[in-house]
């Protein structure tokens, strides 16, 4: 089989790091995808920047069909030569405006609608063919984008830890939070991620599931890594 001359550099390779908010998985991908040297994508940040596109234009967010019409004018491309590589919203860079607590709360309404979801996962499976050693994260890459993925990854923590976490980030950009207020919107937005009918927040039935509570973000991270080197040295 051709397969069998492959190096492992030359054997392509997803890792799919799913969960909800607050388990520090975005940190703990973007740090396994540079161990590794792979690409990263953040596919919260396509979901964001479309809530983003919805916001400037003031879309009604309970109006499925607006935003599947914002959804299409909206074309969300990474400038994969900047590290992390940027958010392009119709050729504008705007991964510094995706983090706002306006752009978050209408992400996870966009994150419900149907069609569009169609079309994130279409164009992120896209982005698996060309950009073959990937780390992907986000709440459906290993349940439904990636089925095939080499290795699946499900980070969890206790929503009580999640909040803390939430709370120390926000604190230490300088912002002041009620940190029962923070523990209601996590619980709120499990809630609706994971009950949606399309693309919900699932455990892959061959996905490692990683409880994160009681670990440091070091850990989680080199314990992927170990992984991912097993998984490849395995192939070969
Ligand atoms: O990971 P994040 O907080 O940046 O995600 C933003 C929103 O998008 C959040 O409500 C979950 C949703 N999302 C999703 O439904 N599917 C993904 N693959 C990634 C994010």
């Amino acid at each position: 089989m051709g397969g069998q001359n492959l190096s492992p550099i030359d054997l392509p390779m997803v890792i799919t790091i799913d969960g909800p908010a607050g388990t520090g998985k975005s940190s703990v991908a973007r740090h396994v995808a540079d161990r590794l040297r792979f690409d990263f994508l953040d596919t919260g940040a396509m979901y964001r920047a479309i809530a983003l596109a919805a916001v400037r234009r003031q879309s009604d967010l309970d109006d499925p069909r607006e935003l599947e019409f914002v959804a299409r004018h909206a074309r969300i491309e990474f400038d994969w030569s900047a590290h992390p590589p940027a958010v392009l919203l119709n050729d504008e860079p705007v991964g510094h405006l995706l983090r706002s607590a306006e752009v978050t709360a209408a992400a996870s309404q966009i994150a419900v609608v149907a069609a569009i979801r169609r079309q994130l996962v279409d164009q992120q499976r896209k982005i698996g063919q060309n950009r073959c050693r990937l780390v992907t994260e986000g709440r459906d890459q290993g349940s439904v984008v990636f089925p095939d993925a080499q290795l699946k990854i499900y980070l969890d923590a206790d929503p009580a830890e999640r909040g803390r976490r939430r709370v120390a980030q926000l604190r230490a950009r300088g912002e002041v939070v009620d940190p029962a207020e923070i523990l209601r919107q996590i619980v709120e937005r499990d809630q609706r991620d994971s009950g949606r009918s399309t693309g919900p927040l699932a455990v892959a039935s061959d996905a490692k599931v990683i409880d994160t509570t009681h670990l440091t973000q070091q850990q989680v991270i080199d314990s992927i890594v170990q992984m991912a080197r097993e998984q490849l040295r395995g192939v070969t």
